[in-house]
């Protein structure tokens, strides 16, 4: 497959409902066919990565995927910019445009990536927002595809907050026909900017209170953190989530067959068990794996031909 084939050469990455369903699908054959390939289709371009929250994996995933392309990568924190010191976002977009040919940039507010898409004139992507978490979702969607051999018509059910993962997987289930079933605590649902987007609104999930509910019979299970980067922990919100653990007894009224992810970190023993996380039916490292795969996938598209 051709970068150009997929068609979004030179285009911004900020959630995946800027993709077609064609699109998505295409990434994850792309990934599949440059999964162990290490070439040079890249050779010569420099993608910054420009993180203003912790990261593993999808720092390290985006520099060896840059690398087994034959591109160089720099990463950089907001503390070894003249972020730190003021200097406006449009203004480092445009003068890291003259350097870069691409920047992944993870940040708080999604706005503030919008705003870097607009000042830049390379494409940007993002590798987390509060709201979207793109590149994750394309490694778990590529995930649930190998353990299951489809998409369309699955049952998934998620179990915890409404943030940027589920926010995600509601904007990919609604444009790839997947069913969604969320358990969410009371205060904890999606953002409602979400839920009304045309795609969403044509296609919403199922918002449930009960993990129960959600997960049985399902095909995929899937939670994160309570509290996700930048959100106020509290006792508050740590009582919301009471029952809300994703353990053995609950993994075992989804379907028998189902398999469980998480895009980690994990607090183990908060939002899943040591039991479920090591388990069986548990993917997540594969999942982490193919963030790898996928973000190889993105930057060829985006860059490569
Ligand atoms: N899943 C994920 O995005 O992990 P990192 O925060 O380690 O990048
Ligand atoms: N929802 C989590 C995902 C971490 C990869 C967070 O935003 O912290």
């Amino acid at each position: 497959m051709l970068a150009t084939d997929i068609g979004i050469q030179g285009s911004d990455l900020l959630t995946l409902h800027d993709l077609s369903a064609q699109a998505i699908l295409d990434l994850l054959s792309l990934s599949a066919q440059l999964e162990g390939v290490k070439d040079t289709p890249l050779q010569g371009q420099t993608i910054g990565l420009l993180f203003r929250k912790p990261s593993t994996r999808t720092r390290v995933s985006f520099e060896v995927a840059a690398l087994e392309l034959g591109a160089h990568s720099i990463y950089m924190t907001e503390d070894q910019t003249q972020l730190s010191r003021g200097e406006t976002v449009a203004d480092t977009a445009r003068v890291l445009s003259r350097y870069l040919q691409a920047l992944v940039v993870r940040t708080g507010a999604h706005s503030e990536i919008e705003e870097f898409a607009a000042a830049a004139g390379i494409p940007v992507v993002n590798a987390l927002t509060d709201r979207f978490h793109p590149c994750q979702v394309l490694a778990d969607l590529k995930t649930v595809l190998e353990a299951k051999g489809t998409l369309a018509g699955l049952e998934v059910a998620w179990v915890g907050d409404g943030n940027n993962m589920l926010q995600e997987w509601i904007v990919a289930a609604a444009k790839l026909g997947i069913g969604l079933r969320a358990a969410c605590p009371v205060g904890c649902d999606p953002d409602p900017k979400v839920m009304s987007l045309p795609i969403v609104a044509a296609h919403p999930p199922t918002i449930l209170r009960s993990p129960l509910d959600a997960v049985r019979g399902a095909d995929v299970v899937i939670t994160d953190t309570w509290v996700s980067m930048g959100q106020r922990d509290s006792e508050q919100k740590r009582k919301a989530f009471e029952g809300f653990t994703v353990n053995e007894a609950l993994m075992s009224k989804a379907d028998s067959d189902a398999i469980f992810l998480h895009c980690l970190p994990a607090h183990r023993g908060e939002e899943v068990t040591d039991g479920v996380l090591d388990g069986p039916q548990s993917v997540v490292f594969d999942e982490a794996e193919n963030r790898l795969h996928v973000q190889k996938a993105v930057l060829f598209a985006i860059l490569g031909d």
